[in-house]
C-alpha cells in the first residue's frame, strides 16, 4: 500500500527519534526494568535465573504491595505495556494495574510459570499522556505480586509512526544509551564533525507533504544547526 519511502537524511549532532503521520508500525519498545521502579514493600533480589538486568522484584506477600515504573511517552498515545514476570506457585497472583493513579486492568491475572526460574509475560493497551506516566502494579490479593523482571512499553503516538535513530543508517556517529530519556533502546551520539548524519527511511500513505518530528537532546548551551 506504500510505494513512497523517501529517505531523510539528517546532519546534526544528537538524535532520538523521528515521528511521521502514521503508516505501518515500527515497533520499539522502550525497557523499564524492575530493579529500577519505585517499590512499596517489596526488594530488588537476584536469587532466581532468567531475569533480564541485574534482578528482580520480589514484592512482600501482602495486598497493596506494589512495584510503579515510569514510562517516558514523546506525545500523547497508546502504550503496548508487557509485564514481564515468574509465579513460581501453583496459584494466580492477580495485579491491579494502573496508569498515572487509574486502574485500567483490575485484578489482572498473573498465571503460575511452573517455578520461579521460568518468567512469562502479560501484555495490555492503556493511553498515555506525553512526557512521564507511572505505571503502577499492585497486588490484588493477600498472595502478593508475582516476581518482576521488566516493563516493556511500547508507546505510539496518535497519528504518527516512530522511527528511532539507532535503527537509521548512520554515519559517523554510534548508539548509546547512557543518558537517560530516550525511547526504543537507545540514542545515536554523532562524531562531533561537520558532515555526520543519521537517514531514515519512512513509508507514507500517500504522496505530498508531510510533518515530521524530531526528537533530540543538546545538553551543551550552544545551538546545533543540521541540514
Ligand atoms: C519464594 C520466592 C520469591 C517469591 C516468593 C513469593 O520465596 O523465592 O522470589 O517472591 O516465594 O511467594 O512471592
Ligand atoms: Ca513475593
Amino acid at each position: 500500500m506504500n510505494s513512497w519511502k523517501p529517505r531523510l537524511c539528517v546532519l546534526a549532532l544528537v538524535a532520538g527519534a523521528l515521528a511521521v503521520p502514521a503508516g505501518p508500525a515500527d515497533a520499539a519498545p522502550t525497557r523499564y526494568e524492575a530493579e529500577n521502579a519505585t517499590l512499596s514493600q517489596g526488594a530488588v533480589e537476584s536469587n532466581h535465573t532468567g531475569y533480564s538486568g541485574s534482578g528482580f522484584v520480589n514484592g512482600d506477600n501482602v495486598a497493596g504491595s506494589y512495584t510503579e515504573w515510569t514510562v517516558n511517552a514523546p506525545g500523547a498515545g497508546t502504550a503496548t505495556l508487557a509485564l514481564r514476570y515468574a509465579n513460581g506457585t501453583t496459584g494466580d497472583r492477580p495485579a491491579d494495574l494502573a496508569v498515572n493513579g487509574s486502574v485500567v486492568a483490575a485484578s489482572r491475572a498473573f498465571a503460575p510459570t511452573a517455578n520461579w526460574d521460568t518468567w512469562a509475560t502479560v501484555t495490555l493497551t492503556a493511553q498515555v499522556k506525553a512526557g512521564p506516566n507511572t505505571i503502577r502494579a499492585t497486588a490484588a490479593t493477600a498472595g502478593g505480586n508475582p516476581n518482576w523482571d521488566y516493563l516493556d512499553a511500547d508507546v505510539q503516538v496518535s497519528g504518527f509512526t516512530d522511527y528511532q535513530a539507532e535503527t537509521a543508517t548512520i554515519a559517523r556517529g554510534v548508539v548509546e544509551s547512557n543518558h537517560a530519556g530516550y525511547t526504543g533502546s537507545g540514542f545515536v551520539n554523532y562524531d562531533n564533525a561537520t558532515g555526520s548524519y543519521v537517514e531514515f527511511q519512512v513509508s507514507a500513505a500517500a504522496t505530498g507533504p508531510q510533518s515530521l518530528t524530531f526528537r533530540y537532546a543538546n545538553g551543551t548551551t550552544i545551538d546545533r544547526p543540521l541540514s
